[in-house]
């Protein structure tokens, strides 16, 4: 057997940290291991060479990922995934890992419909994936945001200012939800708990009635353009109002422990799902067990939105 392994979508802390154990336990087990630079832009490039244990040495605590990362578009098309498919077979390789989110899950799902044995791990930042409580990267993504929101509140709070601070996670409100709770937001605004621009005017309202000396609030992105958004905040409650867009400093930095633990149990179960011979599966964490479950059932279940933290923040703030 020979396994390759590849990250792909936007990159996520701890990708690192999951590719090295993918490598690791696959010499571990005898097997010939082989990395893919750039996603599936390098399978179908051939951008694809055999490693050995050092190649993954010093890398665990490492962000962002060492073989770079892709979103190929043209991977929608059958001929492109059968260069990528040939490109292997050529290496006699029939065995994949993919680290990435759900756009890089399509593209295994029609890899193992199309012959390979493939796993995948959940690597975004975004905790956009059913089925499994936690995605790598999630939680050194939501570190990052709440050391941001801490400094916020501290100019907040001497300005007696509002501060709008949006956040990524795609259509996942998960880094909103869990850095709000963290952070002990104001207001957390997300796509699943949906946007009533006029209550959050009239929350915002009556905490500076209330004596509030600053608001924070964390808002999902996709949601609203917050710079016409603070405009209306401070006219409408004469808080001053500043707004802050996080953006890519989300996605970089050093993995927290978590996610280092997190990927290297993942990395590790991957390849041993392929030695038991598990194929067209994703690799999962549900109440710190590992679960593996079929790709296509990921895709299609719906992932679990969390009222319960939703609520209980709301009575805590
Ligand atoms: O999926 C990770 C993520 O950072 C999302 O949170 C964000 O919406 C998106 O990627 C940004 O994508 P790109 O790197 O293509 O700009």
């Amino acid at each position: 057997m020979k396994i390759a392994v590849l990250t792909s979508g936007g990159d996520a802390p701890g990708m690192n940290a999951a590719i090295r154990a993918v490598v690791r336990n696959a010499i571990y087990n005898d097997i010939e291991v082989y990395a893919v630079f750039e996603g599936y832009r390098g399978l179908v490039e051939n951008l694809i060479m055999p490693v050995d244990r050092t190649f993954v040495s010093e890398v665990i605590n490492r962000g962002g990922t060492i073989l770079r990362t892709a979103r190929l578009v043209e991977f929608k098309e059958k001929s492109v995934r059968k260069v990528a498919i040939d490109n292997l077979h050529r290496l006699g390789i029939n065995h994949l890992v993919v680290i990435g989110g759900d756009g890089s899950y399509v593209g295994a799902l029609r890899l193992s419909e199309e012959g390979l044995n493939v796993i995948c791990i959940p690597g975004t930042i975004d905790n956009d994936i059913a089925l499994t409580d936690f995605t790598i990267g999630f939680d050194t993504a939501l570190q990052t945001i709440v050391d941001a929101v801490d400094k916020l509140r501290d100019t907040s709070s001497s300005h007696h200012r509002c501060s709008l601070i949006e956040v990524m996670g795609r259509y996942c409100g998960d880094l909103a939800l869990y850095a709000g709770t963290a952070s002990g937001a104001e207001l957390i605004i997300t796509g699943e708990r949906g946007f009533d621009k006029q209550k959050m005017l009239e929350d915002l309202k009556r905490n500076r009635l209330e004596g509030k000396r600053h608001a924070l609030v964390i808002i999902s992105e996709r949601i609203i353009d917050i710079k016409e958004l603070s405009k209306e905040v401070e006219e409408y409650t004469g808080f001053e109002t500043r707004p802050t867009v996080l953006g890519y400093v989300q996605r970089g930095g050093r993995p927290t422990a978590f996610d280092r633990v997190l990927a290297s149990k993942m990395g590790a179960y991957a390849v041993d799902l392929l030695i038991e011979g598990v194929s067209g599966e994703c690799v999962g964490i549900v109440g710190n067990t590992l679960v593996h479950d079929k790709i296509e059932k990921v895709l299609v279940t719906p992932r679990f939105v969390n009222l319960k933290l939703y609520h209980d923040s709301e009575k805590l703030r």
